[in-house]
């Protein structure tokens, strides 16, 4: 079949604003929106720039808007977004970043954020035996978020940062609750004056566009209202 992307193309060096240009592809339902977008680079526009690297939902590299929604270009398949001959597929950058050129934007001030919360296992304490052990119970409380792969596409969907981007985001929060989860983890304290403000985890309203944009199926709005108990609680003591 026929598909038409319309695909968002902006080069700052060069372009006033962001246009939408339309690129015919034959398709098979089942290919990927990245296999047509592969597809054109190769034989019909050596400019079109996005980024890719393992093609298999791993790397995270190829989050985009498709048709509104924030997914990876490699996790959607064609019939998942054109069911017609000559239907048109909408594909742009991911919001509230600066774009580099065409579909890769500048992801800076996701992964400050990110790092700000402290993504590592803190414990200054000495190591009985040989390792910290841990019950299955104990791993399974934060599993999913195990998954995280930095796609960026919660950040993008999530409609509080589009008001206050200074809100430090689902994913962030997500990793926060990964090893604030962690019966091993001694860091609540030090995570606590990023967390707990305004831009914290307060800002979040529950709208959970996070989850649902999330490839690994991480339980994000319930990792942040977890991550909101646990600082109630904190304060009850
Ligand atoms: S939480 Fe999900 S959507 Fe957000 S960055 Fe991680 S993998 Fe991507
Ligand atoms: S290319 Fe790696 S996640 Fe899609």
């Amino acid at each position: 079949m026929k598909i038409i992307l319309k695909i968002q193309r902006f080069n700052p060096e060069t372009d006033e604003k962001p246009e939408h240009q339309n690129y015919p592809v034959e398709v098979e339902p089942t290919d990927r929106i990245l296999d047509a977008l592969m597809h054109i680079k190769r034989f019909q526009d050596g400019t079109l720039a996005f980024r890719k690297s393992c093609a298999h939902g791993v790397c995270g590299s190829d989050a985009m808007r498709i048709n509104g929604k924030d997914c990876l270009a490699c996790k959607t398949l064609v019939q998942d977004v054109a069911k017609i001959e000559g239907e048109i597929v909408i594909i742009e950058p991911l919001r509230y970043f600066p774009v580099q050129r065409d579909l890769i934007v500048d992801q800076t001030v996701f992964f400050e954020k990110y790092r700000s919360v402290k993504p590592f296992l803190i414990n200054d304490e000495p190591v009985v035996e040989k390792e910290r052990i841990q019950s299955q119970e104990e791993r399974t409380a934060f599993d999913d978020t195990t998954s995280c792969i930095l796609c960026s596409a919660c950040f993008s969907a999530c409609p509080v940062l589009g008001e206050n981007p200074d809100f430090l985001g689902p994913a962030a929060i997500a990793q926060s609750y990964r090893f604030l989860a962690d019966s091993r983890d001694r860091g609540f304290e030090e995570r606590l004056p990023v967390l707990d403000k305004p831009n914290g985890i307060w800002a979040c309203q529950n709208h959970f566009q996070c989850t649902r944009a999330c490839p690994r199926r991480i339980k994000i709005t319930r990792r942040i209202n977890q991550t909101k108990n646990m600082i109630n609680k904190y304060h009850e003591k």
